[in-house]
Order: structure tokens, then C-alpha cells, then sequence
């Protein structure tokens, strides 16, 4: 078998993300700033270009890739590039998933599912119509409730992701909760981190989910279960609503020493974590390299890849520790 790729602090990698697009038919205001340049359409991967890069990684142990964005689903033809990960599955490959925000859902639930995905994370951080239009500018929430279902009635199975904002949605944490358990989907709340100029102060609006893992806890019983995805969330059972809370605690809690993964771009580069610039072209090694030149690009890259992030939040530091946006590696 190829060598399995491992970094120099011991770490094996076995995830891949992929962000299919920078773009989203949304402006979370934690996510992208009102007025957004996006990534010119000529520098963006193509599908065929995606598929070889998803296979050096499958040849090299990556078990799980995950698309993402911007928006997965709002890239032209996207089924045809699920379609063609997804004929990987059970030849390396164990699971192909998606984040998104789920307004498309309604439209591609079904073909997913016969793509061979299993599991989705939808993004959704309120309830509230009104909250939901101003969180995230441009979206509206009938559609993505729609998608939701249509995601359900397929037979998907649906983890919840809310971005906890002080001050903005932390008054919905708990019917969160309920609402999610309720159709039985997992909730994971999020830290928001420091990723390009946005909409909203990250000082003023970070909650530290330590903090908010004790008031459920005096709420509810939590009970630590040993539940893991291959992601960074630890994840609680609730009794009382019978179902799993996560926490992704990238502030609060530092997880790298057993990261397992790294991100592709839209337009070809390997970042080797979500917080630092290290990154290696597997555009250029795959436009311009010769048949190797992509596994010594993978080398590379684990060589590159730092012992972990440096988000630092507070009042000294106004600017966002990196300018790129989130939607640009990925989450
Ligand atoms: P599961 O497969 O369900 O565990 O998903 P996941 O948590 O790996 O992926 P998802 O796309 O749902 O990510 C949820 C949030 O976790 C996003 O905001 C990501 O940016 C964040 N996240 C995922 N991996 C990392 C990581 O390695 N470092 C940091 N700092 N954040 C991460
Ligand atoms: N910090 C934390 N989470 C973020 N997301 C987007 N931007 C940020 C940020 N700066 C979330 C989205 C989605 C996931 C992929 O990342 O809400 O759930
Ligand atoms: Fe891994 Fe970087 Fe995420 Fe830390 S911040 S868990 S090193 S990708």
C-alpha cells in the first residue's frame, strides 16, 4: 500500500475537506462581510481536477471527505462531482458528507442519498424568522426548514451546526436543543473564530462553550459520550432530550493534537490548518507537474503542517488573526 500520510508531529491524516466554492447564496455576518469578492471562476478546480486530487488522498489513507464552501450545493452541476466521490466509497474511501446551509436541499436530498452519503451537517443558528434574516442577511428560513425535511424524508441523517454568539442566539441554545433532538438530529454548537473581516464584533459576541456546557449542565444531565465523527466535537448525551450535544471548542479548548485533517480550496491549495497560511498548489502540481508530482506535493505538505492554530480574541488584537474568510478554506 502507499505510504499513509503522516506529519511531523505524529498525526495521520485521514480527512479531507474539500470547499467546492467560495460563493453562497448567504452573508452570515460571522462568516463573510456584506460586500464580498469571491475567487474568479478561471482559477476554480475543475471536477476532473477534484476527483484526481480526492484519489492521491484515498491512495494515501484519506477515509472521509467532507465538501464544503461558501455553499456546496450552489456550485453549477455539483451532483456530478458527488457522484464521482461518491463511486469511491467501499474502494478506500468510507464516507463522503457535506456541510451546507441547506437551502438546496429540497432540490438534491434524493441524489445524495443515491451518491452514497449518509449523514449531512446543515448549518442553522436560530430559529427565529426574523433572527434568521438578519444573521444571515440574504437567507430565508422557510427554505432551508424545507430542505431540512426533504433531507430527513430521504433518509438522511442530520446534524445540526450553530455558530454561539453572545448576545445573538444564546437565548436559543436550549430550544435549539429541544427542536433538534425533538426530530432526532445531533446539535454541535461552535465557537466562532477569527476568519476575515465580517459583520459582527468577534470580542463582543464570543461565548466561550465551557461556560455554556455548565448551564446546561445545572439544566440538564449531560453525560460525556464517546461518540466521535472524525471531527474535532466532543459530544454529550442529554437524557432529557434524549440525543447528543457537541462542542467545538477551537477558543476555549484547544483540539490539535489529534487533528487528522487537512483543507483544499476551490482554486487547488492545501491548507494544512484551518488557522495558519501553510499551504502547498496542488493546482500547479497537478497543471504542471509530471505523473509524481502530486504525492511529493503531499509530502510536502506534511512537513508544512503546524503543531496547531494561534486565534487569539481579545481587545489587543482588532484585526481578525487571519484575513482569509472561513468560506475560503472551508470550516
Ligand atoms: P463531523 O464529521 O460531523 O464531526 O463534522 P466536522 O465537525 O468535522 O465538520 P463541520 O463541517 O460540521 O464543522 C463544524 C465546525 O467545526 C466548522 O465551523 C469548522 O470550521 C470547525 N472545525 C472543523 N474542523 C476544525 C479544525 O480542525 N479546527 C478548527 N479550529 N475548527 C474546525
Ligand atoms: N467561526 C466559526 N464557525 C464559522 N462558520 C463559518 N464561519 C465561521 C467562523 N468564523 C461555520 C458555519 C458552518 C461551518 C462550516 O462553519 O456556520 O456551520
Ligand atoms: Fe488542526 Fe489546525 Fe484545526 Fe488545530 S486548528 S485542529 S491544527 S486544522
Amino acid at each position: 500500500a502507499a505510504r499513509p500520510l503522516i506529519d511531523r508531529y505524529g498525526r495521520r491524516i485521514s480527512y479531507l475537506r474539500v470547499s467546492v466554492t467560495d460563493r453562497c447564496d448567504f452573508r452570515c455576518v460571522y462568516c463573510m462581510s456584506e460586500h464580498m469578492t469571491f475567487l474568479p471562476k478561471k482559477d476554480v478546480l475543475s471536477f476532473e481536477e477534484i476527483d484526481t486530487i480526492v484519489n492521491a488522498f484515498v491512495a494515501r489513507g484519506v477515509r472521509k471527505v467532507r465538501l464544503t464552501g461558501g455553499e456546496p450545493l450552489v456550485r453549477r452541476d455539483i451532483m456530478e462531482l458527488v457522484e464521482k466521490i461518491g463511486g469511491h466509497i467501499g474502494h478506500g474511501l468510507e464516507e463522503l458528507t457535506l456541510t451546507t446551509n441547506g437551502s438546496q436541499l429540497r432540490r438534491y436530498a434524493e441524489g445524495l442519498v443515491q451518491s452514497g452519503v449518509k449523514r449531512l451537517n446543515v448549518s442553522l443558528d436560530t430559529l427565529d424568522e426574523q433572527r434568521f434574516a438578519e444573521i444571515t442577511r440574504r437567507g430565508r428560513i422557510a427554505d432551508v426548514l424545507d430542505g431540512i425535511d426533504a433531507a430527513a424524508d430521504a433518509g438522511l441523517k442530520i446534524k445540526i451546526n450553530m455558530v454561539a454568539m453572545r448576545g445573538v442566539n444564546e437565548d436559543e441554545i436550549e430550544p435549539m436543543l429541544h427542536w433538534a433532538h425533538g426530530r432526532g438530529f445531533g446539535l454541535t454548537l461552535i465557537e466562532g473564530m477569527p476568519l476575515g473581516e465580517v459583520g459582527i464584533d468577534r470580542v463582543d459576541t464570543y461565548l466561550p462553550l465551557k461556560e455554556m456546557r455548565e448551564r446546561l449542565k445545572a439544566k440538564y444531565t449531560l453525560e460525556p459520550s464517546g461518540h466521535r465523527t472524525g471531527g474535532p466535537a466532543r459530544y454529550d448525551y442529554v437524557a432529557e432530550t434524549n440525543g447528543l450535544v457537541g462542542f467545538i471548542t477551537p477558543m476555549s479548548h484547544n483540539f490539535c493534537e489529534s487533528c487528522n485533517r487537512v483543507r483544499l480550496t476551490a482554486t487547488g491549495q492545501l491548507y494544512m490548518c484551518l488557522g495558519q497560511d501553510d499551504m502547498v498548489d496542488l493546482r500547479a502540481a497537478i497543471r504542471e507537474g509530471g505523473p509524481d508530482a502530486l504525492d511529493v506535493a503531499l509530502d510536502r505538505a506534511m512537513l508544512l503542517k503546524p503543531k496547531g492554530h494561534d486565534f487569539v480574541l481579545d481587545r489587543d488584537h482588532t484585526a481578525p488573526a487571519l484575513s482569509r474568510h472561513m468560506s475560503v478554506t472551508g470550516g
